[in-house]
């Protein structure tokens, strides 16, 4: 009996893949390289630092941690200043409905992203006050596959993690789920999110009577 669902951020509540591109691809150019829409899928699901190591390893450049530390906090200035415009009319089809549900039946909700900037984000997009529990990059220290995220949040909602459905959008964030011995949901194409217990292109296909495994 699923008693929790865990939800990933980007790519799963909201399309904020969009301005993450953005903000890297304004950073690559500005140190002389391109940076394209596929590099771009190598990011989703890597946290901040790591994304950076690729960008940079795309473009043939490497630098000390100081500066790359310096171009972190450049590249998510550019980001926020993004974000920072988003409002309700970005969350994902199907998305409110859904955590409706859950709440009117009693299903705990939790967040389960390594972003940082997840808090802004849900305020901005008014989901906020849908959560029970937020677990996000300032609360982390293991990045996805890595079980972190989704357990602090099945601990902070009390519930066992086999009780917990987690949703998400990038492979390393279903593994997470597999490794916290969680069921998974993947949203986007079964492809890449094959490993998942079943896979669904939009919220639009999800319903309570789905949550049963
Ligand atoms: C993930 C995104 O949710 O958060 C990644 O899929 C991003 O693309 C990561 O790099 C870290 O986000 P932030 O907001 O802390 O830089
Ligand atoms: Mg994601």
């Amino acid at each position: 009996m699923v008693k929790a669902c865990l939800f990933d951020l980007d790519g799963v509540i909201v399309d904020t893949a969009k301005y993450h591109y953005l903000a890297w691809r304004r950073l690559a150019n500005e140190l002389g390289f391109e940076f394209t829409e596929e590099d771009n899928e190598r990011l989703k699901g890597v946290s901040r630092m790591k994304s950076l190591e690729i960008l940079l390893e795309i473009g043939g450049v490497s630098f000390d941690e100081e500066t790359k530390e310096a171009m972190a906090a450049k590249k998510n200035a550019w980001y926020v200043e993004y974000i920072s415009k988003m409002d309700s009319s970005e969350v994902l089809p199907g998305v409110i409905d859904f955590l409706t549900s859950l709440r009117e039946n009693g299903i705990k909700i939790s967040l389960g992203s390594v972003s940082k900037n997840a808090m802004i984000i849900l305020k901005n997009t008014d989901v906020d006050k849908y959560f029970d529990a937020v677990i996000d990059g300032t609360k982390i220290t293991h990045a996805k596959p890595d079980p972190e995220v989704f357990l602090k949040g099945a601990e902070e909602l009390g519930v066992d993690p086999k009780e917990c459905v987690v949703f998400e959008d990038a492979q390393a964030g279903i593994e997470a789920a597999i490794n916290a011995g969680m069921h998974s949901v993947g949203v986007g194409s079964p492809e890449i999110l094959g490993k998942a217990d079943f896979v669904i292109s939009s919220f639009n296909e999800m319903s309570l009577n789905r949550l049963k495994f």
